[in-house]
């Protein structure tokens, strides 16, 4: 009684009083708890540009294959440069930082399939090779088989090609994908040497005669 006494308001509404209680413990923390994390989450999202915002999103949402500059990366001080969010993809990071320090247009040009000219030539090293051999074995095996002899996605050991043969033409292949065909664009996922080294490996794949080998799709290409 004495206890309540202490703690009660003056104040009374129609006979209801009010006792002047502390704030539960475990209300408190939560507050605190929520305070730290207010702070975890402006570094991970604002300042170190690790995680998704919405308008990175948004643009993968309405283009899959959508990437600004894909090795426009630049990091806060450079810190943390190889850490990447699990959902990362360079496609949709383009912060208002990135595109302050890259100065200008240089950071919305967009570079699609039909814009870029580049000539892709093979690595042929053997450490590229098995590099490229490993990207394959963990991204491509499910739909183009493990030895290449394809299955949801075609044989790329044979002398037949739906886009093209060749080191440029499996490159683009690679990098941009076809979305709409099930072959996603690779490069919001692998890095531009990365690409090299699987598109350089799966030129290797050419003649192994794997088991089971998928039908042919696409234009004998004689010269390869
Ligand atoms: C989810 C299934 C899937 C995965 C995973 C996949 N592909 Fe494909 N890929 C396809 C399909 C389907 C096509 C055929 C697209 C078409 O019909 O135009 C294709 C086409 C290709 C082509 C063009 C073949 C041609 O005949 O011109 C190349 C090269 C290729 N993929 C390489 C790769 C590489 C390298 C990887 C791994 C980094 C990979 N693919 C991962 C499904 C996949």
């Amino acid at each position: 009684m004495s206890e309540n006494q202490d703690k009660l308001l003056s104040h009374d509404y129609d006979g209801i009083r009010e006792l002047d209680n502390d704030l539960p413990r475990w209300w408190v923390w939560l507050f605190y708890l929520c305070i730290i994390w207010s702070v975890l989450y402006l570094l991970y999202f604002h300042v170190f540009h690790i995680g998704y915002l919405s308008a990175d999103e948004y643009n993968k949402e309405m283009d899959p294959t959508y990437v600004r500059v894909s090795e426009a990366d630049l990091k806060f001080w450079g810190v943390l440069d190889e850490y990447h969010s699990p959902l990362f993809n360079p496609a949709g990071d383009m912060t208002p930082r990135k595109a302050l320090l890259m100065k200008g247009e240089s950071a919305f040009a967009v570079v699609t399939r039909e814009s870029d000219t580049t000539t892709y030539v093979a690595l042929t090293d053997e450490e590229s090779i098995a590099a490229g051999k490993k990207i394959f074995t963990q991204n491509c095996v499910s739909c183009h088989g493990t030895f290449g002899e394809g299955g949801i996605g075609p044989n790329l050991t044979d002398d037949y090609w739906l886009h093209g043969a060749g080191m440029t033409n499996v490159t683009k292949s690679v990098m941009y994908g076809y979305p709409s065909k099930g072959m996603i664009s690779w490069r919001g996922f692998l890095k531009p040497e990365q690409i090299l080294q699987v598109a350089s490996y799966v030129l290797t794949l050419r003649g192994t005669n794997p088991p089971n080998p998928k039908a042919p799709q696409g234009d004998l290409v004689a010269e390869q």
